[in-house]
């Protein structure tokens, strides 16, 4: 049988963390053994919000492929490419945005949202208002069955299926009306406790080295009742402790969380564990970044391979939908 579709892609906004790891990339790293994935840089959806300031979207769309194949990610499994370099995603955009109705642009919550809060860029422009409609293209020019997202990206994904069902109520049964696949896992902290994120400037980045991870993870901000070494503390209210959920295998939970309440362990040897696990878990992607170092050409080489694959399948559908509106 058939492996069924899966496809999705990133915003190249700069290097990837480790929210990222455990949010999208080691789901990704499954799927590419069971699926037939299509992973992609996004890098026309970057120039929605970032169109006056382009000069490190080329720098930013190479290194987040590098942290895709230093986790594992692998060209032999999964189609890597680039947005911009498989135009058919551009052509069908421009197909769909003649059936999208505005409202439906309009009333996208994410849309509303960033309009708002959004205050250094202006984003009261034509493609930022069709982020969704292209963000349709990229999924439906595959036929995708399944697209993993996080769980912002789900008013997207329903944009996607309602304009996909459009399509096939005006043209007959043409494209497949894909489903997100929720990425469930748990919410990284950063190392002041908060989300880890771009803006906080509170992550541990994939492409960090060892010493880096240690030097990020030894001051972290732990239970504040813990203020001595012999106050007992919560777990529960330290964000090194959400890391040893994600990072320690769970028979070693039960001894820390005995340890930090009466005070058993200090938060030094308690960070010692949790580097132990975080290390071993990264460990590999460090020495695969290495190796890619050295062969720099090699990275290239994946993308361009991958962008002309992804375009023979793209080519196909965007035949079939011309074809089914008569054009
Ligand atoms: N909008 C997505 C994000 O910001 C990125 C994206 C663009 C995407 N096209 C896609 C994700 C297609 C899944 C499928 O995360
Ligand atoms: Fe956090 Fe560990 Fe310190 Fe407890 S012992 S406060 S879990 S770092």
């Amino acid at each position: 049988m058939e492996k069924k579709r899966v496809v999705s892609g990133m915003r190249p906004s700069g290097k990837l963390h480790l929210g990222h790891l455990v949010g999208a990339l080691q789901n990704w790293k499954k799927l590419q053994g069971s699926h037939q994935c299509f992973f992609f840089v996004a890098d026309w959806h970057a120039l929605t919000s970032e169109y006056a300031d382009t000069a490190q979207v080329k720098e930013f769309v190479q290194e987040i492929a590098i942290d895709w194949l230093s986790t594992g990610i692998d060209p032999d499994l999964a189609t890597l490419f680039i947005q911009s370099q498989v135009p058919e995603h551009a052509e069908l955009h421009l197909l769909l945005s003649m059936i999208t109705p505005l409202p439906w642009l309009e009333r996208n919550p994410t849309y509303k949202e960033q309009l708002q809060e959004v205050t250094t860029r202006d984003l009261s422009t034509y493609g930022f208002l069709g982020y969704p409609v292209l963000q349709a293209a990229d999924i439906l020019i595959y036929k995708a069955h399944y697209v993993p997202v996080g769980v912002d990206q789900m008013p997207h994904i329903e944009l996607t299926r309602e304009i996909a069902r459009r399509f096939n109520s005006l043209y007959g049964e043409t494209l497949v009306v894909p489903e997100g696949m929720l990425t469930q896992f748990p919410k990284v902290p950063g190392v002041d406790g908060r989300k880890m994120s771009k803006s906080y400037q509170n992550f541990i980045l994939l492409s960090n080295s060892p010493e880096e991870i240690r030097a990020k993870v030894k001051p972290m901000v732990t239970d504040p009742a813990r203020a001595r070494r012999n106050d007992p503390g919560n777990p529960e209210r330290c964000p090194v402790f959400d890391l040893h959920k994600i990072f320690t295998p769970s028979g070693e939970h039960g001894e820390i969380i005995q340890g930090c309440r009466t005070a058993g362990i200090g938060c030094l040897d308690c960070k010692e564990v949790l580097l132990g696990y975080l290390l071993g878990a990264v460990e590999e992607i460090y020495a695969r970044r290495q190796k890619l170092a050295k062969d720099p050409g090699r990275i290239e080489e994946i993308l361009r391979e991958g962008s002309r694959k992804a375009q023979r399948e793209a080519a196909l559908t965007l035949s079939q939908i011309k074809e089914a509106i008569r054009i």
